[in-house]
């Protein structure tokens, strides 16, 4: 890899984008106002803003191996924090994807050293959905079933956190599930049901 050929395709990007509107970056220095923060995963086939056809600032990002929402996770915590009461943003997405290497490795029992704690939150999302999991007689559908269930309970640590939970009672933030099929290029909205699941998980996560 030639990292200065990233820096000659930056300067026609920046022209690029010149050409459509002298005022471009101007404008983008002026602030960001997104309306979607997007969680998804660090695989570098799966992008964020390109497969929803999204510009520079209309989404805030965060990215990690399989798309996680672990509630010690400064990092996610923040971004969360951030998004919701300083963005205000309206809808949080969810975005796992079919062939997620965090949530294969979650299914293998090898050692993986740091990765482990990372990986058990996954294990974790396997132990509450076994019966259903392990009901699946092809591997590979289990795998995908399993990567459809990660991004569930994703969503429902989410709708845990104290400022989203304060979002939906002032303006209704809206939080979404949804997997990208690598195979076709298709998004996929979960549909989970989160009027559902949240009667099973409030009365235990409920804050004021
Ligand atoms: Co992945």
């Amino acid at each position: 890899m030639d990292i200065q050929q990233i820096f000659r395709n930056n300067q026609e990007w920046v022209q690029e984008k010149l050409k459509m509107d002298e005022k471009y970056f101007e404008n983008l220095s002026e602030g960001q106002n997104p309306d979607i923060l997007y969680i998804g995963c660090s695989d570098s086939r799966v992008t964020a803003e390109e497969l929803m056809g999204m510009k520079p600032g209309e989404v805030f990002v965060h990215r990690n191996i399989a798309n996680m929402v672990p509630n010690t996770d400064l990092s996610a915590m923040s971004v969360i924090d951030y998004a919701v009461v300083h963005l205000k943003v309206n809808h949080i997405v969810i975005c796992g994807h079919y062939y997620c290497g965090g949530v294969k490795a979650a299914m293998q029992s090898e050692d993986l050293g740091i990765l482990n704690p990372w990986l058990r939150n996954i294990r974790d999302v396997y132990r509450l959905h076994k019966d259903e999991l392990n009901s699946i007689k092809e591997e590979e559908d289990r795998y995908k079933r399993l990567v459809e269930l990660n991004v569930q309970e994703q969503c429902l640590n989410v709708i845990k956190t104290a400022e989203v939970q304060r979002g939906y009672r002032d303006r209704h933030i809206t939080v979404h599930g949804w997997v990208w099929d690598m195979h076709t290029g298709k998004l996929i909205d979960l549909e989970i049901d989160f009027e559902k699941l949240l009667e099973n998980v409030m009365e235990i996560y409920h804050l004021k």
